[in-house]
């Protein structure tokens, strides 16, 4: 903690003057073209249905929990704390993975640049995020960048949003990585010994069977049939 608390103010978070990231110059260089603005209106004109916004009554420890986690991500300011609903077989996988990995782990891997991941500190616990020549590559909610963008969101009309979520997102990719880009025992994205996890550890996260699972029976087509478990068939 006292670690996370000294390189928190070493990178500056804590002093709030967090130099940019090579995720907020790209969004900042980012010209979207027409494509990408079409893509922004559509999902800017039709929302989904709005998950809870409220948490649901909980003790207040966890309240508190849940508020010292916003401020954390910029991501989730927007996306909140369980983004992903698209693939029923995956999201709960997914929504839990945001816990302890940054957003930008999967959605920012741009080609052309060498990437490390370690463990950063985030306000109340550790990300795993990558890291471009050291520095770790995770914007937080409260940065100064960050806060002018929310600012900015805040006030834009209708088109304005359009092209700030289209300069956001081009530097992301739409689809994160496969399970088995991390859980496999050729070498995955993560180095698994220098996160700290044992050798036992990294056996069981390289084989676990659920991201094989998943992964083995991804629909590769619209026709190919959906796979799914039911507990019963655990059962049997
Ligand atoms: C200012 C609000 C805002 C912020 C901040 C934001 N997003 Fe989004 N994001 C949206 C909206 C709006 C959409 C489109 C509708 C939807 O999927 O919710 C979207 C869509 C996405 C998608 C689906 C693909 C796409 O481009 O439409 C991904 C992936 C995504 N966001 C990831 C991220 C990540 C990672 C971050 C942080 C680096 C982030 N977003 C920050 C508003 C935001
Ligand atoms: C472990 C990797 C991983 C992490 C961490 C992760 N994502 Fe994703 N994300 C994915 C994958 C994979 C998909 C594509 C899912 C599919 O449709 O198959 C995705 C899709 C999305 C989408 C599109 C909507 C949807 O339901 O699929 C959004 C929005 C999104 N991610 C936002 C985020 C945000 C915000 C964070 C951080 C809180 C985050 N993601 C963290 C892997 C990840
Ligand atoms: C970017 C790398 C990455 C990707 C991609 C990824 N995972 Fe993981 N996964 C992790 C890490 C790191 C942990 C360990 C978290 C911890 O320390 O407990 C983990 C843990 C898990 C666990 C818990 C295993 C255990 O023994 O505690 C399951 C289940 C899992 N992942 C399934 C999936 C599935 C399913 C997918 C695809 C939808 C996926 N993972 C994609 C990195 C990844």
């Amino acid at each position: 903690m006292i670690k996370s608390l000294a390189l928190a103010v070493a990178m500056g978070f804590a002093a709030g003057t967090a130099a940019a990231n090579p995720y907020t110059e790209a969004v900042d260089a980012s010209r979207p073209d027409a494509e990408a603005l079409q893509q922004a209106r559509k999902q800017l004109e039709n929302p989904r249905a709005k998950p809870l916004t409220q948490p649901l009554f909980v003790p207040p420890f966890h309240q508190q929990a849940a508020r010292e986690e916003r401020v954390t991500s910029f991501c989730r300011d927007c996306h909140g704390h369980a983004p992903h609903h698209r693939s029923a077989r995956k999201r709960a996988f997914l929504n839990m993975h945001g816990q302890q990995i940054a957003c930008e782990t999967c959605h920012w891997r741009p080609e052309g640049i060498s990437l490390d991941y370690e463990r950063v500190p985030g306000m109340a616990e550790e990300f795993i995020a990558p890291l471009v020549n050291g520095k770790p590559v995770m914007t937080m909610a409260e940065e100064p960048w960050a806060r002018r963008l929310a600012q900015d969101w805040e006030k834009a009309d209708k088109e304005e949003r359009v092209e700030i979520k289209a300069r956001l997102h081009k530097p992301l990719e739409e689809k994160g990585p496969d399970c088995t880009a991390c859980h496999d025992d050729r070498k995955g994205m993560l180095d698994w010994r220098r996160l700290g996890y044992e050798a036992g550890r990294i056996r069981e996260l390289q084989e676990n069977p659920i991201a094989r699972f998943l992964q083995r029976t991804e629909p590769k087509t619209a026709q190919d049939p959906v796979i799914r478990i039911e507990l019963r068939d655990l059962l049997e």
